[in-house]
C-alpha cells in the first residue's frame, strides 16, 4: 500500500523515516540555540530542566518560542517528498509550527484525546510530528486507527457528544508510540489521539506541523494559519 493510501484510507498515520535528517537535525539545532543551549550540548540537560519547570516557567518557554518561524518551513523540507506525495508542489502550510513539551508526572498538562479537526483545520490537512530525541518512554503520542477512530467519533456525535466518555476513557490503558529521533508520524485529521501520564527525569519535546494542498478548499480556518509555499 503507497502511503498516501495508508495514511487517508487505511491505518490513517504511518510512521516514516525523515528523508533529509540533516535538514531535521538543523531544526533540533536551532531549537536547541533558542533555548540558549549549545547544539552539541546533550539535549537531556535541557529536558531535564524542562521537566522541573513550574507551568509559568513553561508557559514563558513556549512564549518564548512563538519567533521560531522558520521552524515550520524547515520541517517540511525535510520531509519534501513526502509532502509531494500526499498534497502535490503548491501546498499551504502552518505558518509556525508547534513545538509541545510533554512534562512526566501525574496532574500535568495533557492532549486529552482529540483530532485535530476538532481544532478548525480541513480534513484534507494532514500532521507531521516528530520528538527532538529519542522516546524510549510514555511521555510519546497514542493513536487510535482511523477505523477506531471514526467508530469511536460516530458513535458520540449519535449521542450529541464531542470528546464524551466514549473518547475520554480511551485515555486508560494507551500505549503511546516510541520513535527514534529522525523518526516522524503523518496522520490524517480523523485520526484520535493524546497522551498519558507518564514517569520519567525527562520531559518529551516534539514538533509538529500541518499542511495541505492549496487546491483544496481550508474550510473552517482562516488564512492566518497557513502560508503558501511551494516544494522543489
Ligand atoms: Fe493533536
Amino acid at each position: 500500500m503507497s502511503l498516501k493510501k495508508e495514511i487517508t484510507q487505511g491505518l490513517g498515520y504511518s510512521i516514516v523515516k525523515i528523508p533529509n535528517l540533516v535538514k531535521f537535525t538543523k531544526l533540533r539545532n536551532v531549537f536547541l540555540n533558542k533555548m540558549g543551549f549549545d547544539q552539541n550540548q546533550n539535549i537531556n540537560v535541557l529536558r531535564k530542566k524542562l521537566a522541573l519547570m513550574s507551568n509559568i516557567e513553561i508557559n514563558k518557554v513556549m512564549v518564548g518560542l512563538l519567533n521560531f518561524t522558520d521552524a515550520s518551513q524547515i520541517m517540511i523540507d525535510s520531509c519534501s517528498e513526502i509532502v509531494k506525495e500526499l498534497c502535490g508542489k503548491e501546498i499551504l502550510i502552518q505558518r509556525r509550527a508547534s513545538t509541545i513539551f510533554n512534562l512526566p508526572g501525574k496532574d500535568q498538562r495533557r492532549q486529552w484525546p482529540h483530532y485535530e479537526l476538532m481544532s478548525g483545520i480541513s480534513p484534507f490537512t494532514f500532521v507531521m510530528w516528530a520528538p527532538f530525541h529519542d522516546l524510549d518512554d510514555d511521555g510519546g503520542v497514542f493513536y487510535l486507527s482511523k477505523k477506531e477512530s471514526y467508530q469511536k467519533i460516530k458513535l458520540e456525535h449519535s449521542q450529541g457528544l464531542v470528546n464524551g466518555p466514549t473518547i475520554l476513557n480511551k485515555m486508560k490503558n494507551q500505549k503511546p508510540t516510541k520513535l527514534k529521533f529522525g523518526e516522524a508520524i503523518i496522520f490524517n485529521p480523523f485520526i484520535l489521539h493524546g497522551n498519558i501520564d507518564f514517569n520519567s527525569e525527562l520531559a518529551r519535546i516534539a514538533c509538529s506541523v500541518r499542511f495541505q494542498s492549496k487546491h483544496r478548499p481550508l474550510m473552517q480556518k482562516n488564512s492566518d494559519f497557513f502560508k503558501l509555499y511551494e516544494l522543489n
